[in-house]
């Protein structure tokens, strides 16, 4: 039987698998979720030694396993590295979601008018990591795997990647391939295929703000102590100018320009300025000055409060001056940044703003490079040829927004191309409630990646 008679064959079986993966809340930010977090890397392990690994481990690390797996049928041939999370972002707020994150259901939807799996993971990154050892798994069934493969799967990418680095520095020689394939991000639509290029990367800082050493009567003291929260966002307000530049001294020095004939090339990938703003329920759109949206999320830098705290929220009204404000700012980064000059930039930065009345404490969170990644290596070329075989349309290279730090660490240490090739839509809720994958989505990127082992040595041989 060939790769796709496997694949249309054991359709129900290969998802209701990835079923069973997304029920375990596999949660690395929450220390309640460990012992869960430890199943998932077990069940990573089963499915690649099922699915025909010769080598299958489980790397133990300071934190969360990394799972590796191989499969070497030729030193001669060409080595694919795949790389993945099973770890999951918290699901909460829970009562946002439609139903149970952990009970996966299918259901249709707009965009995914054949279904998707609701489930937190389905897109990022269970979902799309299952999808390499399914692909695999066919492969081998079908006698008919064209390189090698190897297979390094983390459970701490959703809190840093924190033990990453060690592990690649410790097993360069293990790790050495000719390319690393990574599903991990988002395509335009089904209708318009592509494959990121750019990857931002981030600098995530938390500051507190505290006055009068301890909450104070916003009456008896109002007006003559400074209240932090009405500093601390001061303070915020003043860190963009009137036209969304960001006003930290030495912010901007590293930032790469790209030519207009890059911008205009950018901008050429489809878009819908009205749609966008339809489907987020927002009547303008919003950022720096003298760009598009496009070019906004993918080759700009740009900062943004993810949490603001202090005071009182709870019910009815408590006549208060707060002794302390806190928020989380988070910089997402574009080449040449730097993430840990930036944090002390920032630091430098917001600590000079403050007025006397207050004092200031700044940390940095983890951090991560930004990445940009070749579009002319044969593993661009055969990922552009797999895709173009399967959505029968041409891939484009486009840019995200988001960040996947070990991108650049890869790059460097590793010395392969990177091709960053996710299947997922931009509208599939990560990191939100309801998150949810396209059911044609995983099968469509099972073909498209046994597509791309065939490529890529036919590509690498000639
Ligand atoms: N898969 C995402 C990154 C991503 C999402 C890239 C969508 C492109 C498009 C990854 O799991 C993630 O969430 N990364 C974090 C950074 C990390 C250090 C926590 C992010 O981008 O916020
Ligand atoms: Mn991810
Ligand atoms: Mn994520």
């Amino acid at each position: 039987m060939s790769v796709n008679q496997i694949i249309q064959e054991n359709k129900d079986r290969f998802l209701n698998e990835l079923l069973d993966l997304l029920r375990i809340p596999s949660v690395s930010a929450d220390p309640k979720f460990k012992e869960d977090v430890f199943k998932a890397a077990e069940f990573v392990k089963e499915s690649l030694e099922k699915a025909g690994a010769d080598v299958v481990e489980i790397c133990e690390t300071p934190g969360y396993p990394i799972v590796y797996g191989e499969k070497i049928i030729d030193p001669n041939l060409p080595t694919v590295l795949v790389y993945g999370h099973y770890d999951v972002q918290p699901a909460d707020p829970y009562e946002l979601w439609d139903s149970p994150p952990f009970e996966p259901v299918i259901k249709k939807t707009a965009n995914h008018p054949e279904g998707a799996i609701f489930a937190r993971g389905s897109a990022d990154d269970k979902g799309q990591f299952y999808m390499h050892v399914k692909a695999f798994e066919a492969m081998m069934a079908a006698g008919d795997l064209p390189c090698n493969v190897k297979f390094m799967i983390e459970g701490e990418e959703e809190v840093g990647s924190d033990n990453l680095e060690g592990f690649v520095l410790a097993n360069k020689e293990k790790l050495k391939s000719d390319v690393i394939l990574i599903s991990d991000t988002h395509m335009i639509s089904m209708q318009d295929p592509s494959i990121t290029v750019g990857l931002r990367g981030l600098t995530y800082m938390e500051v507190e703000v505290t006055g009068p050493n301890r909450d104070l009567h916003s009456g008896t003291y109002g007006g003559a102590v400074a209240n932090p929260i009405n500093v601390l966002a001061k303070m915020i307000g003043s860190l963009k100018d009137e036209n969304e530049h960001i006003t930290i001294p030495g912010f901007y020095d590293k930032v790469q320009e790209l030519t207009a004939e890059q911008r205009s090339r950018l901008n050429e990938a489809p878009f819908e300025l009205e749609e966008y703003k339809a489907k987020l329920e927002v009547d303008e759109v919003h950022g720096e000055k003298g760009y598009t949206t496009i070019e906004r999320v993918g080759i700009r830098p740009t900062l943004d409060v993810n949490g603001i705290w202090g005071g009182y929220i709870g019910e009815g009204a408590k006549t208060v001056l707060p002794s302390k404000a806190y928020a989380k700012i988070s910089m997402r980064l574009v080449p040449d940044q730097d993430w840990k000059e930036i944090a002390k930039l920032f630091e430098d930065h917001f600590r000079s703003l403050a007025p006397k009345s207050v004092k200031v404490k700044v940390k940095s969170h983890h951090g991560g490079s930004p990445a940009v990644v070749s579009d002319t290596s044969i593993g661009y070329k055969a990922a552009e040829a797999a895709m173009e075989e399967t959505f029968g349309k041409r891939p484009i290279p486009t840019r995200e927004g988001g960040s996947i730090p070990i991108v650049a660490l890869f790059q460097k240490e590793l010395g392969s191309d990177p091709i960053l090739f996710g299947f997922g839509l931009d509208t599939d809720a990560l990191h939100s409630p309801n998150e949810h994958y396209g059911v044609q989505n995983y099968f469509i990127g099972i073909e498209t990646i046994a597509a791309f082992f065939r490529y890529f040595r036919q590509m690498s041989q000639s």
